[in-house]
């Protein structure tokens, strides 16, 4: 039975790169594809050129290949309806269906999932005509939250500290069509440190995974623009394990719950990007698929095989996943000029030194070479006893890199190094 099973992960990503670096440790896989992966990814698994929302293709292949088990990365996949195609042909896939996707795709089907079902977010009211939102504003105080109701790449949140502001916001989103649709969410402004809590969920069973913090600017002291993720780290001291069993018990079991009654059932990773409020723990967005960096901070802690967590979680049997002490400090690091516009191509000499994981986010292979193909280009992570020692250790591998090309931020989780 050992080293027989065939598995296909979904998307091009760092978190993909520890998706398949995760599964590649079960001693049950003998083959792993990932679709289309890249040039990182390439080193430990088969990379297959199909884009992750071609629906079509990604299920014949694996029809075709009698994969046992898919794994879906990304939001454009869900959206597109590939849990539901494979669902449809007895395939077994690890991600929500189109319908329960919508706890991300759609911001206003969250928040009224959220009203309903009495879990603690920001309050809220939605907007189609810019003059009646800009009324709503007006009639507020600032900061004010303006958030686009679609998938917007992470661009479509606006913290408007002034009218000004806010006007330019709804101006974008409701005159202009910044993003397409025309629906915007205005909510109240939280305050407090943010997490991720990512749960493996199928219907109302919840399987927690550990705690990341994500780290969303750019530059050090969280200036610059809003990017995709510069690091990450795992675990996060300052939720308290009574705040995490109230962000278990009032909002991620509750939402599994809501999803089943509601009729969209919801199977693969929830993941709660919550706010530690005076309050206690609210919601700030939901995803419905690991998240990016927190997956390459969080995975390699878990000491379970990640293939029979994954059937467990579709299956929904019990598994209680067994997780390393170590803590896990994850940094990007980025083509200078990202989140604007930077320079491809250039050579990334020293990887063969590091012993940490590294993930590959966007690198191509040239003449045996890894080079420079997009915005956030590696992730290095490190290991260590505590944080202060997995940040002492993340700094040397990173100092082995040499790319003139590249900049990071160097305080990733330094809110919390000596907690
Ligand atoms: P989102 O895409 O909804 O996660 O929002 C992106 C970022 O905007 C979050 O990580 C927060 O830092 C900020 N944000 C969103 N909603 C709120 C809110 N209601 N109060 C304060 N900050 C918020
Ligand atoms: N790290 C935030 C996200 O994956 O959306």
């Amino acid at each position: 039975m050992e080293k027989e099973k065939k598995v296909l992960v979904v998307g091009s990503g760092g978190r993909e790169h520890a998706i398949v670096k995760s599964l590649a440790k079960s001693p049950k896989i003998g083959k792993i594809y990932c679709a289309p992966g890249n040039a990182g990814i390439a080193q430990d698994a088969e990379c297959i050129n199909l884009k992750v929302d071609d629906v079509e293709g990604i299920t014949n292949f694996a029809q075709r290949n009698q994969i046992d088990l898919t794994v879906v990365g990304p939001e454009a996949a869900l959206v597109a309806g590939l849990s539901d195609a494979m669902q449809s042909c007895g395939l077994k896939v690890f991600g929500p269906t189109k319908g329960a996707a919508q706890i991300e795709s759609s911001k206003e089907f969250a928040k009224k999932l959220m009203s309903k079902y009495h879990i603690p977010t920001a309050k809220y009211e939605s907007f189609s005509d810019f003059n009646k939102a800009l009324d709503y504003v007006k009639s507020g105080t600032f900061p004010t939250v303006i958030k686009y109701d679609g998938l917007a790449a992470g661009k479509g949140v606006v913290v408007a500290l002034n009218l000004e502001e806010a006007e330019k916001a709804l101006s974008d989103m409701l005159n202009d069509h910044k993003f397409g649709n025309d629906k915007v969410i205005i909510e109240e402004f939280l305050q407090g440190p943010e997490f991720s809590f990512m749960c493996f969920v199928s219907g109302d069973k919840v399987y927690p995974l550990e705690l990341a913090q994500d780290h969303k600017r750019a530059y050090d002291g969280d200036k610059g623009p809003n990017t995709g993720g510069m690091g990450a780290y795992s675990p996060v001291p300052f939720v308290s394990p009574e705040m995490h069993k109230k962000a278990l018990n009032d909002i991620m079991i509750p939402t599994a719950k809501a999803l089943v009654k509601e009729g969209v059932p919801f199977c693969g990773v929830l993941y709660g990007g919550l706010i530690l409020t005076e309050d206690g723990p609210k919601v700030i967005e939901f995803n419905a698929r690991f998240g990016d960096p927190e997956t390459e901070v969080v995975l390699p802690r878990l000491e379970s095989d990640i293939f029979d967590f994954f059937n467990a979680a579709i299956d929904g049997y019990d598994f209680i996943p067994q997780w390393s002490h170590d803590a896990v400090i994850g940094v990007v690091l980025a083509s200078k000029g990202y989140p604007g516009s930077y320079e491809k191509g250039a050579e990334i000499k020293g990887l063969d030194n590091i012993e940490g994981e590294v993930f590959h986010m966007g690198t191509e292979l040239k003449d045996g070479k890894f080079h420079v193909a997009g915005g956030r280009v590696l992730m290095v992570t490190a290991h260590g006893d505590d944080l202060p020692q997995a940040n002492l250790n993340v700094r040397k591998e990173i100092a082995l890199i040499e790319c003139p090309g590249l900049f990071h931020r160097t305080d990733i989780g330094k809110a919390v190094l000596n907690q």
